[in-house]
């Protein structure tokens, strides 16, 4: 995992990190359950996600280190008391469409999959560790990224099949006209997943965009 990899790097022990689209926060429960010194506050727009979040992490006995507070991120962490950590994680929502009206709305990332992405890009994190759908406008992402100072450290990546969201047919024709614009990739029937450590830190060694855009199946 990218946080305990980088450990000496990122000052997430000392300051813990934020959370952007907790979910059911049974993933990142699981982390917390095993790295003893990781506290994550994290934040979802969906009451029953929160309240299937609550329930997972008490379930998980890291209630003390995980907390999920109903609400939108970017307000949240604005108006949160203390300094913001320097760390944010997120599995954000990426479903691309024209519109909202889709299967899941809260998985909605905008036209092209990465609007909360590029909004956490801007949201003052010197560290972000995010996942990159290959069909969600990773090229627009990473070239937003540099242009905000960050670097790509490190990456896990793998390889997903369609699930029931991003196979409506709305979604569908959206990925294709993604694809056929060159800002993704996607295969008939799967896509690639990359978790990504961005960093603005220039003392975080490894520059790995080239590594990253093959590993989506980007070759430009
Ligand atoms: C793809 S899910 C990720 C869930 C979980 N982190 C996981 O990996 O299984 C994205 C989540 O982001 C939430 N979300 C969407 N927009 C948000 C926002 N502006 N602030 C906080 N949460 C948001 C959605 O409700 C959804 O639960």
């Amino acid at each position: 995992m990218l946080l305990q990899q980088y450990r000496d790097h990122l000052p997430w022990r000392a300051e813990g990190v934020v959370e952007l689209g907790s979910g059911d926060a049974s993933a990142i429960a699981d982390v917390v359950r095993t790295v003893p010194e990781l506290r994550v506050h994290g934040y979802d727009i969906s009451p029953a996600s929160v309240d299937r979040a609550r329930q997972n992490i008490a379930e998980r006995g890291v209630g003390d280190r995980y907390t999920v507070e109903l609400g939108d991120f970017f307000d949240q962490a604005d108006s949160a008391a203390g300094p913001r950590p320097s760390t944010a994680i997120s599995n954000p929502p990426y479903i691309p469409a024209p519109s909202r009206d889709i299967l899941m709305p809260e998985l909605w990332g905008g036209e092209f999959g990465n609007d909360l992405t590029l909004q956490l890009l801007k949201a003052g994190h010197r560290h972000v560790i995010v996942a990159l759908p290959s069909y969600a406008d990773p090229v627009t992402t990473l070239a937003t990224a540099r242009d905000a100072g960050y670097r790509v450290v490190n990456f896990l990546a793998m390889g997903l099949d369609f699930g029931q969201y991003s196979s409506e047919p709305v979604v569908r024709r959206q990925i294709e006209r993604i694809c056929a614009e060159g800002r993704g990739w996607a295969g008939p029937d799967e896509y690639m997943v990359a978790v990504a450590l961005l960093t603005q830190d220039p003392d975080v060694p490894g520059d790995r965009e080239p590594q990253l855009m093959r590993a989506l199946q980007l070759h430009g």
